[in-house]
C-alpha cells in the first residue's frame, strides 16, 4: 500500500457519524464524480485506492462526502507525564535502583524518573545534559547500537524503549535490553499502539505530511513498533508481558510492560515472522488479543504479582 501511496486516499472519519464498517452505504453516499476503486476500514479510517476528485465546488452531498473523508477528530492532548508516572511507579513498588533510557529526545520523562542512577541514550538529545549530569546520571549522545555494543558497562532493573519508532530498531533495542536486564526487573516499551492511521506510517515526516494532506494536524508518530507486540508473543515464551491502557484518561497513550516469567497460557498465533513484518495499521484488530490489553491498575497488580518473589 505504501508503494502506492500517490494512488490511496487515507482519511480519518468520524465514527460517530457514519458507520464506516458498512463500506456499501459509506460508498452510496459518495457523490459519482468521485470514483473509489477499492476501500477498507477500521471503523475510524478509510482507505480508498485509485480514488479521483474530479472536480472542484460542491453540493450538499459532496460536502457530506468531503467531510466523510477529511473530518479528523481533534486528538486529545499528550499527557506528558504518563510515561514517568508508569515507570516511578514500577520502580518505587520494586525498589529499583538502576534506570535506563532509550530516546530520551527533551527528558520530559528521564529528569522525572527518582531513581539513585539513570543512565540516558540519544543521538540527539534537545536539552542541555550538563546541567543535569552526575556521576550517578549519565547521557550517552550516540545511538542504541552504539550504546549497546560499545558503552554499556551494567545492568538496570528498569528500562525504557521509546527510542527509533521501527520494528527492526525497536525489536534490535528490545533484544539488547534483555541481555543487561537485572533479575526481577522490567522494560516498557513506548508507542507499542499507533493511535491512528498516520502514526503507523513508516517515518515521522510521512505521518506529518500524509495529515496535512488531509487536512489533520498533529505530529504523533508510532511508526511499526506495534510489531514487536506480537513477536514477543510468538517468540518469547518466557517472557510475560501486558500492555496497559487507561480507559479514564483520554490523553494515555497505551504501552507494553515486559518482565521474564514462564508464559504458562503461551499459545503461539498463527503467523510467522514474514507475516509479523507484513502486518500494518488495519491488521490491529485482526491481533489484538496478542496485545494483552489491561487497564492501568489491573496490568499493573498482575506485574506486582508475578515479579515479587523473583
Ligand atoms: C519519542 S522521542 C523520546 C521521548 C522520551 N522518551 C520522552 O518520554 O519524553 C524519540 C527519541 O528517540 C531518539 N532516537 C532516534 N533514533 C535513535 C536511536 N537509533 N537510538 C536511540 N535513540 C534514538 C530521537 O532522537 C528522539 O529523541
Amino acid at each position: 500500500m505504501l508503494n502506492r501511496r500517490q494512488q490511496d486516499v487515507i482519511s480519518t472519519v468520524n465514527a460517530s457519524v457514519y458507520d464506516v464498517r458498512d463500506l456499501d452505504a459509506l460508498l452510496s453516499c459518495v457523490p459519482s464524480v468521485i470514483k473509489i476503486y477499492d476501500a477498507t476500514s477500521d471503523g475510524k479510517h478509510v482507505i480508498c485506492r485509485n480514488l479521483t476528485w474530479v472536480r472542484s465546488g460542491f453540493d450538499t452531498s459532496e460536502r457530506r462526502a468531503m467531510k466523510l473523508f477529511k473530518s479528523g477528530k481533534a486528538k486529545p492532548n499528550r499527557d506528558t507525564a504518563q510515561s514517568s508516572r508508569l515507570l516511578n511507579r514500577i520502580a518505587k513498588q520494586s525498589g529499583y535502583k538502576d534506570y535506563l533510557e532509550v530516546g530520551v529526545q527533551t527528558g520530559i520523562t528521564f529528569n522525572a524518573i527518582e531513581l539513585p542512577h539513570r543512565d540516558a541514550v540519544d543521538p540527539n538529545f534537545l536539552f542541555e545534559t550538563s546541567e543535569h549530569a552526575t556521576n550517578n546520571v549519565r547521557f550517552f549522545s550516540m545511538t542504541s547500537d552504539e550504546f549497546f555494543t560499545r558503552q554499556c558497562d551494567k545492568t538496570y532493573d528498569l528500562i525504557f524503549l521509546d527510542g527509533l519508532h521501527t520494528f527492526t530498531q525497536c525489536l534490535r533495542d528490545f533484544c539488547a535490553a534483555l541481555q543487561v536486564l537485572n533479575e526481577g526487573g522490567v522494560i516498557v516499551i513506548d508507542d507499542t499502539v499507533p493511535m491512528d492511521f498516520f502514526s503507523s506510517l513508516p517515518t515521522q515526516d510521512l505521518a506529518i505530511s500524509a495529515r496535512k494532506e488531509h487536512g489533520l494536524e498533529g505530529r504523533a508518530w508510532t511508526g511499526d513498533v506495534f510489531k514487536v507486540i506480537p513477536t514477543i508473543h510468538n517468540f518469547f515464551p518466557n517472557l510475560q508481558y501486558v500492555t496497559i491502557r487507561d480507559p479514564s484518561n483520554p490523553a494515555h497513550k497505551p504501552n507494553t510492560v515486559i518482565w521474564r516469567a514462564q508464559r504458562a497460557d503461551f499459545e503461539p498465533a498463527d503467523i510467522s515472522l514474514t507475516d509479523v513484518e507484513a502486518l500494518d495499521y488495519f491488521d490491529l484488530p485482526r491481533i489484538e488479543n496478542l496485545f494483552r490489553y489491561m487497564d492501568y491498575e489491573d496490568g499493573l497488580q498482575r506485574l506486582f504479582e508475578s515479579i515479587k518473589d523473583q
